[in-house]
C-alpha cells in the first residue's frame, strides 16, 4: 500500500454525458488528477450490441493502462452493464461501475418498490434488475422502462419545455403511484431530474447514480490508500475518439467549458 498516490483517475463513457459523473468525481476529490476519455466516435452505446460495447470499453481499458491510471471508472451505465466484469477481471486496478454504485444506493433506503430507467441496452439487459433482486432477495417490487429519447432531448439542451415534459410523460406515467424510489440508470438523466421528478411525484425519492459513484470513488480510495497527496490545482484531460472541437461545443450542456485540454486519441491506432 503505498500513500500519496499522484496517479490519475481514468472515466469514461461513450461521450458527454459521462460529464455528469467527472462533474461530481471533480467535486467530491478535488485534489485528484482526472482522465476522461468520451468515445465520440461510437455514440451512442445504448442502442449497440453488448459485442461491440465490450469491445469498445476494452480498447478504453488499454488506453488508460498506457496512461497510467489508478482506478477506472465506467460513468457509462450501458458500458457498465455489458462490459464490467470483463474490465474488472482484466484489470490490476481497482474497476468501478455506476450500476453498482446505483444498486447500492438505493437499498441504502430499504425502498419497497423500485423504478429503473435507462437506455435500450440497459434496460433489456435486466442488469439492474438482477443486482437489486440479488440484495434484497427479491424482496422489490421492480419496474423498468427504456426512454431513449431522453438523451437526444438533453444534447440538444431542452432540459425544460413542454416537449420534453410531454416524452417524459409517456415514458414514466407507467410509474405513477407505482414506486418509491426511481433510479436514473443512464449519464443524461440527471439533468432532466426536475422534469422526471415532477412527473413521477415529489414522494419518489431519486437516485442519482453521478453522485453515488463520486461517493463510492472517495470510499475506495481513501480504503485503498489511493489518494493524492497534493492540496489544490488538479489537473484535467479530455480524450475523445472523433471531434475534439465537436466536444467542446457539445459539452457545454454538460458542464461551462472543459477546464482542460481536449485530444483526439482513435481507439483503432
Ligand atoms: N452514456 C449512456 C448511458 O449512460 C447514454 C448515451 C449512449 O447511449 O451512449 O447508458
Amino acid at each position: 500500500m503505498k500513500s500519496g498516490d499522484s496517479r490519475p483517475i481514468g472515466i469514461f463513457d461513450s461521450g458527454m454525458g459521462g460529464l455528469t459523473v467527472f462533474n461530481e468525481v471533480k467535486k467530491s476529490l478535488p485534489n485528484e488528477d482526472i482522465i476522461y476519455f468520451g468515445d465520440t466516435a461510437h455514440l451512442p452505446y445504448g442502442n449497440k450490441s453488448p459485442e461491440s460495447v465490450t469491445e469498445f470499453s476494452l480498447r478504453i481499458r488499454d488506453f488508460f493502462k498506457e496512461k497510467k491510471v489508478k482506478l477506472m471508472l465506467v460513468a457509462c451505465n450501458t458500458a457498465s452493464v455489458y462490459a464490467i466484469e470483463k474490465l474488472q477481471k482484466s484489470s490490476d486496478i481497482p474497476v468501478l461501475g455506476v450500476v453498482d454504485a446505483g444498486v447500492r444506493a438505493a437499498l441504502k433506503y430499504e425502498p419497497e418498490s423500485c423504478g429503473i430507467i435507462g437506455t435500450y441496452g440497459t434496460i433489456k439487459s435486466g442488469s439492474y434488475e438482477k443486482k437489486l433482486n440479488n440484495a434484497s432477495g427479491s424482496k422489490l417490487r421492480l419496474l423498468s422502462k427504456a426512454c431513449p429519447l431522453f438523451v437526444p432531448l438533453v444534447e440538444e439542451g431542452w432540459l425544460d419545455n413542454d416537449i420534453t415534459r410531454a416524452v417524459a410523460h409517456r415514458y414514466l406515467d407507467i410509474f405513477k403511484d407505482k414506486i418509491d424510489l426511481l433510479i436514473l440508470g443512464c449519464t443524461h438523466y440527471p439533468l432532466l431530474i426536475d422534469i422526471i421528478s415532477e412527473v413521477v411525484g415529489k414522494k419518489v425519492r431519486v437516485i442519482n447514480s453521478a453522485v453515488e459513484i463520486a461517493a463510492q470513488v472517495r470510499r475506495e480510495t481513501e480504503n485503498l490508500n489511493l489518494g493524492a497527496a497534493k492540496k489544490g490545482s488538479a489537473s484535467y484531460k479530455f480524450y475523445v475518439s472523433d471531434s475534439p472541437e465537436l466536444f467542446k461545443e457539445q459539452s457545454t450542456i454538460f458542464m461551462n467549458g472543459t477546464d482542460g485540454k481536449i485530444k483526439k486519441k482513435d481507439l483503432n491506432s
